[in-house]
């Protein structure tokens, strides 16, 4: 394993979540509320963040990727596809980090197809690079342009069960 140094402590990404759930709860109140979690780097931000959103609502998954190593390939390859409908419902897309803005613009996209009325976008990490395509509704932290790990966040598919998030040093 690499040395981690860690620049969000797990303390700090609960107290956020709890926050960022509050506000969420507040939004989506009286809604038709789907969440859907961009696997698998929110894997573990949407399942507490879900825990935090005192509302009725429906928690899919879709899979998405772009990255190897540490640089986005520029194209996105979906490996599974949504169980629920949402046509007619309020979306909440979640995901780990948004970098170029790339993969939650296409989702977006793909998904508007299907009618939803509504979708929003909500991100633990929202990273600080000129000319991004697409910006978040929702995030938790604002980051620097530095490649992280944890909570989620993967280089090469390890680190995600970290606690906290760092950057390897
Ligand atoms: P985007 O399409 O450039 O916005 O990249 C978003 C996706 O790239 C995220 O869902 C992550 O899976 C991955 N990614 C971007 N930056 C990082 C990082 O610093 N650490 C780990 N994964 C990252
Ligand atoms: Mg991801």
């Amino acid at each position: 394993m690499n040395n981690i140094k860690e620049i969000i402590s797990e303390a700090a990404i609960k107290n956020r979540v709890i926050e960022l759930g509050k506000i969420l709860t507040e939004e989506y109140k009286n809604k038709d509320l789907v969440i859907i979690a961009i696997m698998n780097g929110s894997l573990i931000f949407s399942a507490d963040i879900i825990r935090e959103i005192k509302l009725p609502l429906i928690y899919d998954i879709f899979g998405a990727s772009s990255y190897i190593n540490e640089t986005s390939t520029g194209k996105l390859a979906i490996r599974t596809n949504l169980k629920n409908q949402i046509k007619n419902k309020h979306v909440l897309l979640i995901d780990d980090i948004l970098d170029t803005g790339f993969t939650l613009k296409f989702i977006k996209e793909y998904m508007q197809e299907q009618q939803p009325l509504s979708i929003k976008t909500c991100v633990l990490l929202n990273k600080n690079i000129p000319n991004k395509i697409s910006q978040p509704d929702y995030k938790a932290f604002d980051i620097e342009n530095e490649f992280v790990v944890g909570y989620g966040l993967d280089f090469n598919e390890q680190y995600r069960n970290l606690p906290y998030i760092g950057v390897i040093s």
